[in-house]
């Protein structure tokens, strides 16, 4: 394979290095390429530009494969818990006994939250988006531990910070909706499991006791995985350049949780059911909106289709759609909407404009229909999204760390006014 690049620019022909992965995927180094050239490149929303080298994870976007260190992703849904495949994706390698038992009880040990935080909640209206709330509340968690705000990078007080962070988001989310539902907030149970503990959280009460059911224990297990890394994605991307300016790892978690918010990324879960209820509500005249998604002049497009990546099927959103069936069974759910959802997309799928697009569900399209089954509500689906992509998160501002990589700025091509003289106000 090529270890160099030409390129011919006014007349001038440029070497470059050429970095191919242990994939062989090949990238173009182009450090040089401003120095040498005095060009830049440009490629807006980066379809064609890599940020970084990393060894966290894999995806094979015309292949439908998605490994986390080398571990097939479903192999990891099918067999790891949650807990494990974070320490597999923060530390590089799947723990040993000891390593889970001490990480585990390490996050056990912090689920709780400052008593002082709990007074933000009250300053929040009832109908406060959880994502707004949980994106400040993260934030603010440095506050109360001004040590993490050190940028030397302390190993342990990195660690620290990792555990305090993977340990208390479940519970401020899980607060966040008690604030919205006006219920008591429930204080984390060190008895539970992970996810044991986040639905006791969520769905417990004080008056009585409350037992996680074993089958929404396992579906939550697993969606939390499968959303638990996906490379440089936009918000795993905002969390690196945010913590490439040294930025507390807080900080850097708080703007990954924004960037996820938006409906074309993390929102999507969200949409998708929203998009769904339309439809049936319209009537669920499939070919009415399947039409709409392909106009041009409509806004409109098919929440949970199409990905930057994946022109192939998302191999997440195949895993989920399985785990859909049996959830709803194994909890006698017959939800009209997921029905509405296979005949969605079945019918898109045989159309000519998904299909030349290479517009496949992707991991939004059903993880909606679970969250639903599981009693979560839409506006909490974003943030279950969160929750299971905060060990990706974790692990790329990590890597990003450790690899001292610059802090980031990119350059830009000015197309604006060239050099004019100040007309006073009364001569404009
Ligand atoms: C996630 O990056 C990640 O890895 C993200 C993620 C992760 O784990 O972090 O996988 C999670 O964000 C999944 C994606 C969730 N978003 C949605 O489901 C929203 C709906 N999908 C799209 O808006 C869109 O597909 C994107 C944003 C996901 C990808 O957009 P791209 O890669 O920028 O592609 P594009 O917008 O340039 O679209 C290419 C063509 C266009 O048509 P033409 O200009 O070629 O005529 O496909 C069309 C688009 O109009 N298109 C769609 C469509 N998605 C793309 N048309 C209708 N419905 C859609 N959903």
């Amino acid at each position: 394979m090529s270890e160099t690049a030409i390129f011919e620019i006014n007349g001038e022909r440029y070497e470059l290095p050429v970095i191919t992965g242990t994939e062989n995927e090949q990238g173009i180094d182009i450090k040089a390429l401003r120095a040498v050239s005095g060009c830049i490149t440009l490629d807006p929303g980066f379809k064609n530009t890599g940020s970084t080298k990393s060894a966290i994870t894999f995806l094979d976007g015309e292949n439908g494969i998605l490994r986390y260190r080398g571990y097939p992703i479903e192999q990891l849904a099918e067999k790891a818990s949650f807990l494990e495949v974070a320490f597999l994706l923060i530390y590089g390698e799947l723990p040993s006994k000891e390593e889970l038992a001490s990480f585990t009880n390490s996050i056990t040990k912090h689920t709780l939250v400052h008593e002082d935080m709990k007074q933000f909640f009250e300053a929040y209206p009832p109908k406060a988006h959880p994502m707004g709330i949980l994106a400040s509340m993260v934030c603010s968690l440095s506050t109360f531990y001004p040590e993490s705000q050190n940028p030397n990078r302390d190993k342990d007080a990195v660690d620290l910070t990792i555990h305090r962070l993977i340990a208390k988001i479940p519970t401020l989310a899980a607060w966040s909706y008690k604030n919205a539902m006006r219920h008591p907030f429930m204080y984390p149970k060190n008895t539970f499991n992970y996810c044991e503990n986040f639905l006791y959280m969520m769905f417990g009460m004080p008056t009585e006791d409350y037992t996680p059911d074993p089958v929404v224990v396992d579906a939550l297990n697993k969606l939390l995985i499968l959303h638990a890394d996906h490379e440089q994605n936009c918000s795993a991307s905002t969390v690196r350049i945010v913590g490439s300016s040294q930025a507390n790892l807080y900080a850097s978690i708080s703007a990954g949780v924004s960037a996820l918010w938006g409906p074309l990324h993390g929102g999507a879960n969200q949409a998708v059911i929203e998009m769904l209820t339309k439809i049936q509500e319209d009537g669920g005249d499939l070919d009415k909106w399947i039409a709409k998604a392909k106009d041009k002049n409509d806004p409109f497009r098919l929440m949970g289709f199409g990905h930057r990546v994946y022109k192939n099927f998302d191999p997440r959103a195949k895993i989920i759609k399985k785990a859909c069936d049996d959830v709803l069974e194994k909890l006698g759910i017959n939800d009209p909407i997921l029905e509405i959802a296979k005949k969605l997309e079945k019918v898109a799928l045989e159309d000519e404009y998904f299909v030349k697009r290479g517009l496949y569900p992707n991991v939004d399209f059903y993880s909606g229909i679970i969250y639903k089954a599981l009693n979560i509500p839409s506006e909490m689906f974003t943030v279950m999204f969160a929750l299971g992509r905060l060990p990706g998160w974790i692990a790329q501002w990590k890597e990003m760390i450790e690899n001292n990589e610059p802090i980031g700025r990119p350059r830009q091509i000015y197309t604006g006014a060239t050099e004019r003289d100040y007309v006073s106000i009364d001569k404009r």
